[in-house]
């Protein structure tokens, strides 16, 4: 589809990801960018209209569905990561909370945004999804496996929306260089690099997005992962990982992505 002249909303849009995606969207002649935050006073970027949205409350986005009715792009940025390992974490609260954002916040916005994208002639639908949609990392073992939850969703409502002409964008990248991997010492991609690639699938109608060589190299391994990626995996976890029991601060450094 064409950005010029879309209309588009970004969740998550106050910081990150989603605010070099409403900048991208702006740049590249966008009729209007809704920019949607919890906190719509977070939303700076000159030319996006802040929108008020916690896609966790199902009465703030029938609300945002209505109030963005022209919407024909719309881009679920907005999601967590608590840094929980599936059993070493004290509760089940951060798997809980990932769960909830990133799988089902997310789905429930694609259900809001269906008949709106539809009745604008299709549009189209992105995910913002991770290179741990495709393995999991004990130290952020619950964030991954809502993002893989995510990633099965993302492929099913585009069989379901095919019908009604919405192109649906599957996002994968390893590091981003934004407040979520901010404790990260590890190459991080720019969210600038991540959001033009974005941007560029949208137009070209591309399915998916592998935005590192990192992310496109686990992609091209799954069919041998227990051989390739997860060794590597376990012998970060067994060295002396500061999340594993008994780990020591400052020890290696885990590599969530
Ligand atoms: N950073 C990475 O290394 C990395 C890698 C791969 C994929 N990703 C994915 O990229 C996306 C953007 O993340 P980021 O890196 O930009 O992280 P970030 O800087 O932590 O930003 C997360 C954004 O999500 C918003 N958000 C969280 N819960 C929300 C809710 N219930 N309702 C509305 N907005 C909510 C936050 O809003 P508030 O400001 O209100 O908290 C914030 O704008 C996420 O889906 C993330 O999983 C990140």
């Amino acid at each position: 589809m064409r950005i010029e002249d879309s209309v588009a909303l970004v969740t998550g849009a106050g910081r990150g990801l989603g605010r070099a995606l409403a900048h991208g969207l702006v740049e590249r002649g966008a009729r209007i960018v809704y920019g949607a935050a919890r906190d719509p006073a977070a939303v700076t970027e000159r030319g996006v209209v802040p929108v008020t949205l916690d896609i966790t409350d199902p009465g703030s986005v029938a609300r945002v569905a209505e109030q963005c009715r022209d919407a024909d792009l719309l881009v679920n940025n907005a999601g967590v990561m608590t840094f929980s390992p599936l059993i070493g974490a004290p509760t089940l609260d951060g798997a809980r909370l990932e769960m909830q954002t990133n799988y089902f916040a997310t789905l429930a916005m694609c259900r809001a945004f269906a008949p709106v994208l539809a009745a604008n002639g299709g549009g189209a639908l992105v995910n913002v999804l991770s290179i741990v949609s495709w393995f999991t990392n004990p130290v952020n073992g619950t964030y991954g496996a809502s993002k893989a939850a995510e990633w099965a969703m993302t492929n099913g409502i585009r069989i379901e929306l095919a019908a009604q002409g919405t192109l649906v964008v599957a996002v994968h990248a390893g590091f981003i260089d934004t407040d979520m991997a901010a404790r990260i010492d590890a190459p991080k991609i720019s969210p600038a690099d991540v959001a033009g690639q974005v941007l560029d699938a949208v137009e070209a109608g591309q399915i998916e997005v592998l935005a590192d060589e990192r992310t496109r190299q686990v992609k091209a391994s799954l069919s041998r992962d227990h051989e390739l990626i997860y060794p590597a995996v376990q012998a970060r976890w067994d060295t002396d990982h500061p999340m594993r029991p008994g780990g020591q601060p400052g020890g290696a450094d885990g590599a969530p992505e």
